[in-house]
């Protein structure tokens, strides 16, 4: 029975990892070590979202007085002062990735400037991430998570901001944690796309969802439609033919959650378009290029899935600033294929 096989053989994102690697016998296993590293600050995320204190103030994790009720504001490690979630994240995951001894610069949306690690404990990857994702869905125990980028520099210079400056084609390998009903992290080091989720008795992550490929096609939209009096015009009659079809076809659901790790999870798996497009307000959209659009367009690509600008392939841009935003559509090929053809008629 493979269904029994699996239960016994477990395929943890290690062991795969190690497996995948083991195709190039030139890897030392640097991209394993550091990818451990990074699971430890998912679980570590993992179980601080799940501790945290919800609504209930006399929650054991809680130092009595000091609890507010609120899920951000509320984790605390023995001792330590309260922290909010996210910044909480965020240390922990610059801490880990520097004390892997893999990298050499960090770019965490929490942090202004990128992080260049000290020469002893310097490697040769570059990661990017968005520690916490869906902030405001913290507080009211919706879906979040975390996303991530890796690059690799070319050759042993001194780390500088260029080396993430690249285009997002240039990334070795992509994932996100999802803290949901279930912990699961979905990796792609640019041979498809891999699910894994968290066993809690375990505490490892085993291969659930084996080679992820997003349907063609979809019945799902994804959009703040919030905005929509300041939209462009193809935007806007995109999601108009979404919700009354010409061509016979049947209206598309709407679904969106304000987490763009859960709004790109579903959209992975159930087919659909997740659309953060430019508008009035927001020229460039809302999403930011390294941590949130790279990763999650390179995960859609790997899947069989598109994701473009509005002008461009989205992994073909190449940002200037660290924190630079990009309007975006991603999502299965023939829905973002619709949404290009009515760029391309504006020009
Ligand atoms: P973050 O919590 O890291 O700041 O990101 C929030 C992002 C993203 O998760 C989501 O897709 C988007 O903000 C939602 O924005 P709107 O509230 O404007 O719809
Ligand atoms: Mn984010
Ligand atoms: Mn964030
Ligand atoms: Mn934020």
């Amino acid at each position: 029975h493979a269904a029994d096989a699996h239960r016994t053989d477990l395929m943890t994102i290690t062991r795969y990892v190690l497996n995948e690697q083991s195709r190039h016998p030139e890897s030392r296993g640097d991209f394993t070590i550091l990818l451990n590293h990074i699971v430890l600050g998912c679980k570590f995320v993992c179980s601080a979202v799940n501790k945290a204190c919800g609504s209930s103030k006399t929650h054991r994790s809680c130092r009595g007085d000091k609890c507010s009720g609120k899920l951000s504001t509320c984790v605390s490690i023995k001792g330590e002062e309260q922290k909010k979630l996210d910044v909480l994240s965020n240390e922990v995951f610059i801490k880990a990735l520097v004390s892997s001894g893999r990298t050499c610069i960090l770019v965490s949306e929490e942090d202004e400037e990128a992080t260049i690690v000290e020469p002893s404990r310097r490697g040769r990857y570059c990661v990017v991430f968005d520690p916490l994702d869906g902030s405001s869905n913290i507080d009211c125990g919706v879906s979040i998570g975390t996303i991530f980028g890796i690059y690799m520099m070319k050759d042993d210079h001194e780390p500088n901001l260029d080396d993430v400056l690249q285009p997002g084609k240039n990334m070795l390998a992509a994932g996100y944690c999802m803290y949901g009903s279930s912990c699961t992290l979905v990796l792609s080091t640019g041979a498809g796309v891999n699910g894994f989720t968290l066993d809690p008795s375990l505490g490892e992550f085993i291969l659930t969802h084996p080679d992820i490929k997003i349907p063609k096609k979809g019945k799902i939209y994804s959009v703040n439609e919030g905005n929509a009096k300041n939209w462009d015009g193809p935007t806007a009659k995109y999601v108009e033919k979404c919700k009354y079809p010409k061509d016979g076809s049947s209206a598309k659901s709407l679904r969106y959650i304000g987490s763009m790790v859960a709004d790109v999870h579903r959209t992975l798996l159930y087919g659909g378009i997740f659309l953060y497009p430019a508008d009035k307000k927001s020229p460039s959209g809302k999403l930011r290029v390294l941590y949130e659009v790279f990763p999650m367009s390179f995960l859609m690509e790997q899947a069989g899935g598109q994701a473009f600008t509005g002008k461009q392939r989205a992994l073909d841009l190449v940002p200037k600033k660290i924190h630079e935003r990009s309007p975006i559509f991603l999502g299965s090929y023939d829905d973002v294929e619709e949404i290009k053809a009515l760029y391309a008629a504006e020009e």
